[in-house]
């Protein structure tokens, strides 16, 4: 949209510009960025792009029907929104509309370890099952804890994260003092807060309280988020394995997917230590610089225990067109994080609905395209070439 931001957003890179006019930039490129050179990140995009579609016609695809089930929940369409973290900074109580929003769509939401809205909040706001993301606490009476709440709240699925032994390296974050206590850190801050009082008026004043919903009770002053910062470094536990997992498997009862999973042996352990499920994922580029895209790792993990094993993938998807190609190449479903964010942030739940029934759109017309009307008819025989 470039600066044409009078024009309707359509895409999600057109709300990704709202965004960015609403935002003070240290949270606009806490979303926006990735780790080191973001050249994953910018491969989970550009990949995609590289995937083509055959094109078949004359098939009558009159009843189109895009539904399907994610881990055992019914689903308007192959779609999930992904756990982000601090979505309650980027809009008002922003959880709440993330969640109101994909129950309108009849899509699972996911509520982040690290969400500022708490599991109770969502659970009034929700007209249906929401899922939650949990990373390794080295106080496991904490996860325990955590568990039980979420169980209590109504979460049947559990996305375990586990390509987080430590935040990686954002450059962007460095440079914003995102988390820094210093003065310098507070000036910028402040300087870029004054440039966007709508986001001041709306979010950090009517938004508030801004704890970490979750983990009020266990981090020391979650409204600072140097203090959350150096919390995270010293209980996020680096010394987790299989093992772990399969306590954990022993002591969650629900679905369990794990999530951050590249490697066709990693899928494989997943298999073994009983998970339900799996996201092939690289943490939307935030983690590894210099590992390879989700869509490109994709079809190799779908083929070896795809039919085991729930297979989800996310990263770099921006479109229904994305949706379709990854569920071509092996995915019961695909997650999106920036872009119900960028959405949610630029134009609000109303914003985020108009997003998701553009994907929605979007997948029909490829699948009508492809001479397919339903989910499970869509294979690896509507994909024309691939680069790997
Ligand atoms: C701002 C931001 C915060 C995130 N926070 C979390 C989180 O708390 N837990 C988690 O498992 N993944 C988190 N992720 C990763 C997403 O769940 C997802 O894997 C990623 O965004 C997918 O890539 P995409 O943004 O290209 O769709 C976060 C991503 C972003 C952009």
């Amino acid at each position: 949209m470039g600066r044409t931001l009078n024009l309707l957003p359509a895409t999600a890179l057109d709300y990704r510009r709202l965004a960015e006019a609403r935002l003070p930039r240290f949270l606009f490129d806490y979303i926006d960025g990735g780790a080191n050179d973001e050249r994953t990140l910018a491969s989970n995009v550009d990949d995609f792009a590289k995937v083509l579609i055959r094109q078949r016609v004359l098939c009558n695809v009159d009843h189109l029907d895009t539904s399907t089930s994610i881990a055992g929940c019914p689903a308007s369409m192959p779609l999930v929104l992904a756990p982000v973290g601090m979505a309650g900074l980027f809009g008002r109580r922003g959880e709440v509309q993330g969640v109101r929003a994909a129950n309108k769509a009849g899509i699972p939401f996911t509520l982040s370890t690290v969400g500022i809205c708490p599991l109770d909040e969502i659970q009034a706001a929700a007209s249906a099952p929401f899922w939650f993301q949990l990373y390794m606490i080295r106080d496991r009476g904490v996860i325990r804890d955590l568990l039980d709440r979420a169980m209590a709240s109504g979460c049947d699925t559990l996305l375990f994260t586990v390509d987080l032994p430590m935040p990686g390296m954002r450059h962007r974050d460095t440079r914003n003092g995102m988390l820094g206590s210093g003065m310098k850190s507070a000036l910028g801050k402040a300087w870029q807060l004054g440039t966007r009082p709508g986001w001041v008026w709306d979010v950090g004043i009517n938004g508030k309280p801004h704890s970490f919903g979750n983990l009020a009770h266990v981090v020391p002053d979650p409204t600072d988020l140097a203090a959350f910062g150096s919390w995270i470094n010293q209980q996020f536990d680096t010394s987790v394995t299989w093992k772990d997992i399969e306590w954990l498997r022993g002591i969650w009862k629900g679905k369990l997917l794990l999530k951050g999973i590249q490697e066709v042996a990693d899928a494989r352990s997943a298999l073994d230590v009983g998970a339900d499920g799996l996201v092939v994922s690289n943490h939307g580029g935030r983690q590894l610089d210099g590992v390879a895209s989700s869509i490109a790792k994709l079809p190799a993990i779908a083929e070896a225990v795809g039919e085991r094993l729930e297979v989800l993938m996310d990263g770099g998807v921006r479109s229904g067109v994305d949706v379709f190609k990854a569920v071509a190449l092996g995915a019961r479903a695909v997650l999106i994080g920036r872009p119900w964010v960028w959405a949610m942030a630029g134009a609000g739940e109303q914003g985020l609905g108009d997003l998701l029934a553009t994907f929605k759109r979007e997948l029909e017309i490829a699948m009508a395209l492809s001479g397919v009307t339903r989910i499970e008819q869509i294979s690896r025989a509507n994909i024309d070439s691939m680069p790997w």
